[in-house]
């Protein structure tokens, strides 16, 4: 039997958690490295032209049509013409399977929350993380080889985000956002607090103010600045769209999307004050010059923050463990969102409950961890966020843009929007989406193809390959199979 139709009990519950999966690793390591290689404080130009233009456009458009039609996205492509539910299924797998290496990546996060505790990386943190902590390989070799540690932690984390995702939507995801956003915001205060009182913390922040101009002529500046949008916002991801199809109706969309959107930006920049600080700090003491530690990523948390936290004497035991629970807990509030545009999907085909296709999409996810729990986790990992992000959710986002800006008649999605909402929207809007984003989405993607071709080896494109395959088979079987729930073929009721 198809479960209830889940609900927000309150607005707040919707921000909250919009704001948790837009809020993730991508703020905390992604932002700092992105601003600091694209020109410092001029990189704020682009950015929030980003923003404004493309992102919250883009943003709104999954509100309006979540909102609008109430349902799942495989649904919704099958409603505005039944041949299009193949791609609803693409996009959908490619969340999916971003969620599968998420989990590895906040897996080895909750390994340093306890390793932090004694500081038990040692003096070489970058021989320590990839040697005693992912056993790690830089071919497939390791594949056969589990690393326990690593196991063991993905297995907590899968199971601490089935036990969210499983329950009824507001006990669930409601609750935890409402808890975990709040504590959230407090470390980050803590540790930008603390970070601006480090000797040297001007060396770090001055970087952020100091507008390098030349770089606005550069066309990389602006595709960085749109792409850390795409990654920090969640965007295409069609996670706004299943969060807004749970909205009751008299909410008010584009106040809520605004709110969202200047949150994210918002935090990822004040969280880059704390670690551009911090790394201020740590060129003065070892003498490194700033631009070797501002690196991405792992390396950023797993390596260079260590390494910090070596050198920062006795405030280190308080500092790096909220460090490492910031990054925790903001990877989990991000974990939950990108499970239920799955889940959802499912139980809306299938007819499951809530609790069975949250189960079923957490067991199949852990089986494709347990690759990344291997001797090749990070290497395999390597591969298939090169692939999934910079390929295939870019090439979801362009067909999105095309569907809902052409294919759909999209002045019922501003007129949904504008009878929702304190502001109104104009009709520039309609341009963005059905023009300037796809030419844009379309200029990042070409650009992401191309490295990654060029930069990945012969085994890794036998992955991208199957992967490849994989998300073009997939989705045809799951548009194939019949859908359990009769409600499926019949068209959306209007309002
Ligand atoms: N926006 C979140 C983050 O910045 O981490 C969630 C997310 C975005 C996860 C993009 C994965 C991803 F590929």
């Amino acid at each position: 039997m198809a479960s209830e139709k889940s609900v927000w009990d309150s607005n707040i519950a919707f921000v909250l958690a919009m704001i948790g999966s837009a809020v993730g690793l991508g703020n905390i390591w992604r932002f700092p490295n992105v601003l600091y290689s694209n020109g410092g404080g001029s990189f704020m130009i682009p950015y929030i032209v980003s923003l404004f233009i493309l992102g919250i456009s883009f943003v709104l458009v999954e509100y309006a049509v979540g909102f609008k039609f109430k349902t799942s996205l495989s649904k919704i492509f099958f409603t505005i013409k039944s041949r299009l539910e193949p791609i609803a299924w693409f996009i959908i797998l490619v969340v999916f399977l971003i969620t599968t290496y998420y989990v590895c990546v906040v897996a080895w996060d909750l390994i340093y929350v306890v390793l932090s505790l004694t500081k038990a990386w040692g003096a070489n943190p970058d021989l320590f993380f990839t040697v005693s902590v992912l056993h790690a390989s830089d071919s497939l070799s390791g594949i056969t080889t589990i690393v326990p540690w690593v196991f063991i932690s993905v297995l907590l984390v899968w199971l601490s985000s089935w036990f969210i995702v499983q329950k009824d939507l507001n006990e669930g995801i409601g609750k935890v956002s409402k808890i975990l956003l709040p504590i959230l915001v407090l470390i980050v205060i803590v540790i930008v607090a603390f970070s601006l009182t480090l000797p040297g913390a001007s060396i770090g922040y001055t970087q952020i103010f100091t507008p390098n101009w030349s770089a606005l002529t550069n066309l990389n500046v602006w595709l960085a600045a749109f792409g850390q949008i795409v990654f920090s916002l969640s965007l295409g991801m069609s996670i706004a769209l299943t969060y807004a199809s749970y909205l009751p109706e008299d909410s008010k969309l584009t106040d809520n999307a605004l709110i969202v959107a200047f949150s994210n930006s918002g935090f990822e920049v004040f969280n880059a004050v704390g670690i551009f600080s911090i790394l201020g700090f740590m060129a003065l003491t070892s003498g490194i010059p700033f631009n070797e530690l501002v690196t991405e990523g792992t390396g950023l948390a797993f390596v260079v923050f260590p390494q910090v936290f070596n050198v920062m004497g006795p405030w280190s035991s308080v500092i790096g463990p909220l460090f490492f629970l910031c990054i925790l807990f903001a990877g989990l509030t991000s974990l939950m969102a990108l499970l239920e545009v799955a889940s959802f999907a499912i139980s809306e085909k299938f007819g499951f409950s809530r609790r069975k296709s949250a189960t079923l999409v957490c067991i199949v996810g852990f089986c494709i961890s347990c690759l990344f729990s291997t001797a090749a986790g990070s290497y395999l990992l390597g591969i298939f966020d090169a692939f999934l992000n910079n390929f295939a959710l870019l090439f979801g986002v362009f067909l999105e843009c095309i569907i809902f800006g052409w294919i759909y008649n999209f002045d019922e999605l501003v007129e949904v929007l504008n009878s929702h909402s304190t502001i109104q929207m104009d009709p520039f809007w309609k341009i963005i989406i059905k023009y300037i984003l796809p030419v844009c989405i379309f200029v990042l993607w070409a650009q992401g193809v191309y490295s990654t071709i060029l930069t990945g080896d012969t085994t890794s494109h036998m992955v991208m390959l199957a992967l490849a395959i994989v998300l073009v088979v997939v989705p045809i079987i799951f548009t194939l199979l019949p859908a359990k729930n009769e409600d499926y073929y019949k068209p959306i009721q209007d309002d």
